[in-house]
C-alpha cells in the first residue's frame, strides 16, 4: 500500500469504501473533511433559487463587489484582494507567481502547496514540522532556506490544527523578508480560531513580500460551490491576477461573499459550538486512550499509543461503523501514523466516539490486528 494510492484529500468515501472491500454506496458520517457542521447558512437555497437568472449573464471580471466587501471585512484595500476559485487556486496562483524558482513547503502540509509547485516547476526543498508538537524555529527554518524564493505553510496547520504563535510568524516574516523570499501562510483554517485577531492580516501593511490565502468554503460549508481569496500587497495582486483565467470564480459564488460576510449570527452560533464542542471532543478522545494534539481549530489528530499499525488498523474498523476518518498516508513525515478527525455537531461527535469505544474494543478483544 503505497501513499499514492490512497485519496489525496478528505470528503473522498468511494475510494475508501472500496479499498476496505464495502459497498461504494455506504452511507458514512464524514469527519474526514473540516467543514462547518452549522452551514450552509439556512437562507443561502433561497438565495440562490432567487439568482438562477444571472447564471446567463458573465460576472463582473474584475469582482468588484466581492473585493470591496472582503476589503471592508479584513481591513485592506481592495487592491489588495484577489477573489479566487476556493483557496486551491489561490495556491496554485500563489506559485504560478514564482514559477521555475525553488520553493520550501513546511510539512506535514495540505498535499495542494507541492501539486502546485510541481504544476509551475517550482524545485523543492521541504522542511518538517515533528510530531507530537509541530514546533517551528524560524531562525532554524530560514538558515535551511537557501536559494528559496516562495515559503508554504499553513497557519493554523493542518493537520495538526496547532496555531503557530504569532511572534514565531513575525520573526519568520521578519527573517524571509530579508532573504526576498514570499511567504505564503494559507490561513483557510483561521475562522475556527477563538481570537479574531490571530490572523494576520495586520502585517500586509508591514511586509510586501507576505501572501495570505483563504478559503470561504470551510467556514460557509461550500466546497462544492467554492470560493476563497488571496490577499498581498497590491502589485503582489496585480501580477498574480495575469495568472487567473477570467471569470475563474462564478458568478453566484462572487454575489455570495458580501452576504456571507455579513452574516454575524452565523458567524456568533460558530463560536458557540467552537466553544462548547472542541474541548468536549478532545476530552472525550482522550479519555478512550488517544493520543490527542491540542488543536486550536476544527480538527484533531489522533494516534493510538501502540503505535502506527494500530493507528492505521483503525480507519478500516470505523469506515465499517459508518464513520470516514482523514487517513494521513499522503502527510509527509506522519507516513499514516495519525488520524484526523473533524469537530462535528454534539451528535456526529458522539457517534464518532462511539464508533471509536467499538473499535478499540475490537483491537482489546483481538479482533483488530
Ligand atoms: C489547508 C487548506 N488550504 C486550502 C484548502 C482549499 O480550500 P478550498 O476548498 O477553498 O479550495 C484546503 C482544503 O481542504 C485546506 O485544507
Amino acid at each position: 500500500m503505497t501513499r499514492h494510492d490512497w485519496p489525496l484529500h478528505g470528503g473522498q468515501a468511494m475510494p475508501l469504501l472500496t479499498r476496505f472491500g464495502l459497498p461504494e454506496d455506504t452511507p458514512v458520517l464524514d469527519v474526514s473533511a473540516n467543514l462547518n457542521p452549522l452551514g450552509p447558512p439556512a437562507w443561502l437555497s433561497s438565495w440562490l433559487a432567487e439568482r438562477m437568472a444571472t447564471i446567463s449573464r458573465y460576472p463582473d471580471p474584475e469582482y468588484r463587489k466581492a473585493r470591496i466587501a472582503i476589503a471592508d471585512h479584513e481591513g485592506v484595500h481592495p487592491d489588495q484582494v484577489l477573489l479566487t476559485n476556493g483557496g486551491a487556486e489561490a495556491i496554485f496562483i500563489a506559485a504560478a507567481l514564482h514559477a521555475g524558482e525553488a520553493a520550501t513547503i513546511v510539512q506535514p502540509g495540505f498535499a495542494e502547496y507541492a501539486r502546485a509547485c510541481t504544476a509551475h516547476g517550482l524545485s523543492r526543498h521541504d522542511t518538517h514540522l515533528a510530531p507530537p508538537d509541530f514546533l517551528l524555529d524560524p531562525d532554524a527554518l530560514v538558515r535551511g532556506l537557501g536559494e528559496c524564493r516562495l515559503l508554504f505553510l499553513c497557519r493554523p496547520h493542518n493537520p495538526s490544527g496547532k496555531l503557530i504563535p504569532r511572534q514565531t510568524m513575525e520573526r519568520l516574516i521578519e527573517l524571509t523578508k530579508e532573504r526576498d523570499c514570499h511567504v505564503v501562510v494559507d490561513e483557510a483554517f483561521i475562522d475556527f480560531v477563538d481570537d479574531p485577531n490571530e490572523a494576520l492580516t495586520p502585517l500586509l501593511a508591514r511586509f510586501d513580500h507576505l501572501i495570505l490565502l483563504r478559503s470561504l468554503t470551510k467556514l460557509y460549508t461550500l466546497p462544492g460551490l467554492r470560493v476563497g481569496y488571496l490577499l498581498a500587497d497590491s502589485r503582489t495582486v496585480e501580477r498574480a491576477k495575469a495568472f487567473q483565467p477570467a471569470w475563474s470564480v462564478n458568478g453566484l459564488a462572487a454575489e455570495l461573499v458580501p452576504p456571507l460576510l455579513d452574516d454575524h449570527d452565523f458567524m456568533a452560533r460558530t463560536r458557540e459550538w467552537l466553544a462548547t464542542e472542541r474541548p468536549r471532543l478532545q476530552a472525550d478522545l482522550g479519555k478512550l486512550g488517544l493520543e490527542v494534539v491540542p488543536s486550536q481549530t476544527n480538527f484533531f489528530l489522533v494516534r493510538h499509543p501502540h503505535g502506527r499499525e494500530t493507528t492505521r488498523s483503525l480507519l478500516p474498523a470505523l469506515l465499517r461503523r459508518g464513520v470516514m476518518v482523514r487517513h494521513t498516508e499522503s502527510f509527509p513525515g506522519l507516513d499514516g501514523g495519525w488520524l484526523r478527525v473533524a469537530l462535528r455537531g454534539v451528535e456526529d461527535n458522539d457517534r464518532l466516539l462511539s464508533a471509536l469505544a467499538d473499535s478499540l474494543a475490537e483491537y482489546r478483544g483481538g479482533g483488530i490486528p
